[in-house]
């Protein structure tokens, strides 16, 4: 999935980065494998296991599919420094290591989930994006960052952190989909329903994250963070995001496939961690994301990216 992965394999090297073996105490809960604490201000949510890994390659190929196989929007012109911010498994990095030969790609991450054998451009560094950002002011001509809901208490902080350390002219995108769903009216779905167990489940996960400190719905506020950090020409697009294949257009249909692909492979690891922490049961979990499955075969829902 994603031809990056493919075109990678001509000139590689080894990685040569060093970590600490205490970020490798990764952390188990539910049959899932978690971020070390060591990392003690970052609390992510989601695993960093195989299974995981495999759920962001194929969100990796989704919003590819959705750009029309684009890694970014941003009207880059010869980037040489490239930063992305909490990289996962680092298949955007490569892919754009791959595009960019020319560019220095360093893909951040407080799990080392990343590949060994990666190609020379690309390097990947075990780093909390919470805390101080290393990096000298003004280095960067492209900030990347996708799919970092749920990840960060002070976004405001974060943006601010991508502005100082952007060079003059560079960019900061920032790449999600909504945690919102949609029927085909446009029906926005609010709050417990028994019609639409996917308003229960994202009404209780979403307030769990909330309290948790680190919220899912951060995509529609990032265009204005960008704008009070200091960011200028700002945009923000919205493009529909169906879950289940049933758009009549070809290429949305084949999004709406992957995207109910994704949204299954999703439901349990977001919610296990945070309705957990809640004191909902394993079984009382299971059984919400069994009957969100079984509504996702016959409604039209979509969400956007
Ligand atoms: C949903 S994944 C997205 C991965 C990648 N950006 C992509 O789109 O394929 C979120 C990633 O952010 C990382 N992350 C969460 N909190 C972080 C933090 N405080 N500092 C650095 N990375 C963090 C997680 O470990 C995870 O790999």
């Amino acid at each position: 999935m994603g031809g990056g992965l493919q075109t990678s394999i001509s000139g590689l090297s080894s990685s040569t980065t060093s970590v600490a073996s205490s970020v490798f105490s990764f952390t188990y809960a539910n049959g899932r494998r978690y971020h070390s604490d060591r990392f003690h201000k970052a609390s992510y949510f989601m695993p960093n296991d195989e299974k995981e890994q495999d759920r962001l390659d194929l969100f990796h190929h989704l919003f590819l599919s959705l750009l029309g196989g684009r890694l970014c929007t941003a009207p880059l012109d010869n980037p040489h420094r490239v930063l992305d911010v909490g990289t996962g498994t680092g298949i955007w990095a490569i892919d754009f290591a791959d595009e960019h030969p020319q560019a220095e790609v360093i893909g951040t991450d407080v799990s080392p989930i990343q590949p060994n054998w990666v190609p020379p451009n690309v390097q990947f560094e075990v780093e909390d994006m919470e805390e101080e950002w290393t990096y000298p002011d003004n280095y960067f001509d492209f900030i990347h960052m996708r799919s970092m809901s749920g990840s960060f208490i002070d976004w405001d902080r974060v943006i601010e952190q991508a502005y100082r350390k952007t060079a003059p002219g560079g960019y900061l995108e920032y790449q999600d989909y909504g945690c919102e769903m949609y029927l085909l009216d446009g029906t926005l779905l609010q709050g417990e329903s028994e019609e639409h167990p996917i308003s229960t489940y994202i009404h209780h996960v979403a307030t769990a994250a909330e309290k948790h400190g680190r919220p899912l719905t951060v995509a529609p506020t990032i265009k204005a963070r960008m704008e009070r950090a200091g960011f200028v020409d700002c945009v923000a697009r919205r493009a529909i995001w169906p879950v289940g294949p049933w758009p009549k257009d070809k290429q949305l249909k084949e999004i709406g496939k992957w995207g109910l692909l994704g949204a299954l492979d999703s439901l349990l690891p977001f919610a296990i961690h945070l309705l957990t922490r809640e004191g909902w049961l394993v079984k009382d979990i299971e059984e919400l994301c069994d009957k969100v499955a079984k509504s996702y075969a016959k409604n039209y829902y979509y969400t956007y990216g």
